[in-house]
């Protein structure tokens, strides 16, 4: 049985993936028509974005009701239908449990606004300050304070998201209850995986206090006791099956943490998403900023969690792209005149790591950032927060949408190209978001006749199947100091894989580490021509390659 080291998921934001009834919406029925697509990419998982009843002020990371599904995706029926075809296509679902907080419309949070002490319970209520200011001084990550009214009970609730998505209290015991019955409720359905959104947020201290940055990050972010609560969610849910896979989404973690969460030892998780990589065009740290990505930033970055997880027995989930993130294509490559090398390069660059590589829709095609030019064009409450505050730092409307074009998570929420026809084959009706305006050129139908990226992609998932090296190797990081490449190689019983990456425009030469010169070595895969690895090589734009070393045969295993 393969493990979740050889695997690789696909990531489905159901929204705008595959619309089958023409309500502008994408649904579960269009995600089923796809299967074969998905299929043939040669993915072995499918995280699915939440679709459970929501108001969606957060486009489903405000649940109403963990256990049914909202209308808008269809019905348990159609989620039934769903797993039934994966397990035909040997696919398996990965669904995503927001567990930290639930929609304010949650019977829970109804309840105990109604006075039900059992649920007001369930969340976080504490009282303002003796001056009436906040109960603490934490900010919400959306912006503004992360403490709201609670009805006219002179109490407030902690919301470390929007205003909408009220914190539970997991240090009560019958909240975890709860929840642990809804993963079960889950898995009994037949699914494989979960990702956990921002689990390590979930453990907040009994007495909360004031943050000296005026944030409060540090105060509930990887606490010792979310590792406890997570081990405790392990043992009483996922962890009672073998084959079970799962991913916590790390808000703001750390190598160490990485590692507990992930150590097989723990018993907490299988992996772990973390984000400093995709800071690395933050200016100080600020999201809603603009500025070119500090390559040197981010590749240290990625040696640092490569190295350090290794080294600790953790488990990276590999990424470029997600829900929540701009089009890395159009963030750290050139669409417009490296389309795809670009694509290629960063595909290779994550998929021969180590650890375990996500694919998010649209990317096996090269899929970009929109461009939207008007705010009214985006959905996503976190930009228009943003929007608001920007406004209120005396940005005008134009430098407002320069940050906005390259930062919003809509960026990547736009329907899925599948044809060149209207609405580019998502829809029969008026799409919930618009439709990026290049489909014509980048859409799945051109990309099989003529297009090479999905075909790499396929490779290189294949590749990590076949080769235990990209699998189970360990991870060095070369070149270090290289002003534009990225270099590393994994080894494995005496076997080597050496993987030059160049992050730019401009053709460079680089001299070859001696160790790689005195053994013989063949060109495995790039987006360029086959190569032979001599002591001096140039790399052209945006090139990528790998070459392989057999064991000697006295280091055979
Ligand atoms: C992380 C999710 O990926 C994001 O989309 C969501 O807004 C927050 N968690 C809050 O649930």
């Amino acid at each position: 049985m393969s493990t979740f080291h050889e695997k690789v998921v696909y990531q489905i934001y159901p929204k705008s993936f595959k619309d089958s009834n023409g309500d502008g919406v994408g649904d579960l029925k269009g995600i089923i028509e796809k299967i074969p697509y998905l299929a043939d990419l040669g993915v072995d998982v499918l995280w699915i974005n939440p679709f459970f009843i929501s108001p969606q002020k957060d486009n489903g990371y405000d649940i109403a009701d963990y256990v049914e599904i909202d209308p808008l995706f269809g019905t348990m029926e159609d989620f039934e239908e769903l797993i039934a075809v994966t397990v035909e296509y040997k696919l398996e679902i990965m669904l995503d449990m927001v567990l930290n907080h639930t929609s304010i419309e949650h019977e829970w949070f109804q309840r105990a606004l109604k006075g039900e002490k059992k649920y007001q319970d369930y969340y976080i209520l504490r009282d303002p300050k003796a001056d009436g200011s906040h109960p603490t001084n934490w900010v919400s990550k959306f912006g503004g304070p992360a403490w709201a009214p609670f009805a006219d009970t002179g109490k407030e609730y902690l919301h470390l998201y929007d205003v909408s998505q009220a914190d539970l209290d997991w240090r009560n015991p019958e909240v975890r209850e709860e929840v642990f019955n809804v993963v079960n409720f889950w898995l009994e359905k037949g699914v494989k995986g979960f990702r956990f959104d921002v689990i390590n947020v979930i453990g907040k201290e009994e007495v909360l206090i004031d943050a000296e940055d005026g944030v409060g990050k540090s105060l509930y972010t990887d606490r010792p006791i979310a590792h406890e609560f997570i081990h405790e969610m392990n043992q009483k849910t996922f962890g009672k099956q073998s084959n079970i896979m799962t991913v916590g989404e790390m808000s703001s973690t750390t190598i160490e943490n990485g590692i507990a969460y992930s150590n097989p030892d723990k018993q907490e998780l299988s992996m772990v998403f973390s984000f400093h990589h995709l800071k690395v065009d933050y200016l100080d740290g600020e999201k809603w900023s603009k500025m070119p990505f500090d390559f040197m930033k981010l590749k240290k970055l990625l040696n640092d969690w490569q190295e350090g997880m290794s080294k600790g027995n953790g488990w990276n989930a590999l990424f470029w792209n997600n829900h929540d993130q701009p089009r890395a294509i159009s963030r750290f490559g050139d669409p417009i005149h490296h389309f795809e090398a670009s694509a290629k390069l960063l595909a290779q660059t994550i998929h021969l790591l180590r650890g375990t590589p996500y694919v998010y829709q649209g990317e096996e095609l090269g899929m970009t950032n929109p461009e939207f030019q008007e705010i009214t064009d985006y959905a996503d409450v976190e930009t228009h927060n943003a929007y608001k505050e920007l406004q209120d730092n005396g940005l005008l409307p134009e430098e407002i949408m320069e940050i906005i074009k390259e930062k919003s998570r809509d960026n990547s929420r736009t329907p899925m190209h599948w044809t060149d026809e209207k609405n580019a084959g998502f829809t029969t009706g008026e799409p919930w978001i618009k439709v990026a305006g290049n489909y014509p050129e980048i859409n799945v139908e051109k990309e099989r006749k003529e297009g090479t990226i999905f075909t790499f992609y396929k490779k290189l998932i294949q590749l990590r199947k076949k080769m235990p090296i990209i699998a189970e190797g360990d991870y060095r990081g070369v070149l270090m100091d290289h002003p534009s490449i990225y270099g590393y190689v994994r080894e494995y019983e005496g076997e080597q894989l050496l993987v030059l990456s160049h992050f730019y425009a401009e053709a460079v030469t680089v001299e070859i580490p001696q160790e790689f010169l005195t053994r013989a070595s063949c060109y495995l895969i790039g987006n360029g021509e086959k190569r032979v690895l001599t002591a001096k090589m140039e790399l052209g734009p945006y090139e990528t390659m790998a070459f392989y070393f057999e064991a000697d045969e006295k280091k055979k295993g």
